[in-house]
């Protein structure tokens, strides 16, 4: 059995990344808040994504909270590699710049976390970045979106 079976449904969010020209947005389930003061988060990134390669030399990253609406295009981000291709220009999703670390966020999203690598460790086939949150903000409240399986997603009540 899958761990996912028992673990979803989870909030499906958009990691952001650059290193240098290169900027790339992925799609991850497992995150998590680690710490009030100080505000500490922890993201798991497989060891084949090219987004893994970028987190490591650059050492930053935004998690972009999203909206159920936004499903097709966290579809794609989750099943396309940016080795291949921009996944900003093929999806449509806008960058704003960050404030607080040189790395890209998405306009649509209702939220995000700009966060900077304190330590990386490595579990199994996949690398846990702690993170310090340098600047948190919810833009707007609207329905999150949260993921069952494999293309299936689901929704909060408000
Ligand atoms: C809903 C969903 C959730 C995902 N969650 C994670 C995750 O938590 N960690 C991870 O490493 N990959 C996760 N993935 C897979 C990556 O998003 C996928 O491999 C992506 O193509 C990596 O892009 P990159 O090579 O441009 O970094 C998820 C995919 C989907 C569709």
């Amino acid at each position: 059995m899958k761990i996912t079976t028992l673990t979803n449904p989870l909030q499906t969010i958009l990691l952001t990344c650059r290193y240098k020209d290169k900027d790339n947005i992925m799609t991850l389930d497992w995150h998590t808040p680690l710490s009030f003061n100080p505000m500490l988060y922890a993201v798991s990134i497989g060891k084949t994504r090219f987004s893994l390669e970028l987190v490591k030399k650059s050492k930053v990253f935004v998690v972009n909270f999203v909206s159920k609406d936004l499903e097709k295009e966290v579809l794609f981000c989750g099943r396309h590699s940016g080795r291949d291709l921009d996944k900003f220009k093929e999806t449509g999703l806008e960058k704003e710049e960050a404030e607080t670390i040189n790395c890209p966020r998405i306009k649509q999203a209702i939220g995000y976390l700009e966060c900077e690598v304190i330590k990386e460790i490595e579990v199994g086939d996949h690398v846990l970045f702690i993170s310090k949150v340098k600047k948190a903000e919810l833009k707007r409240r609207e329905k999150r979106l949260f993921h069952l399986f494999e293309d299936k997603f689901t929704t909060t009540i408000q």
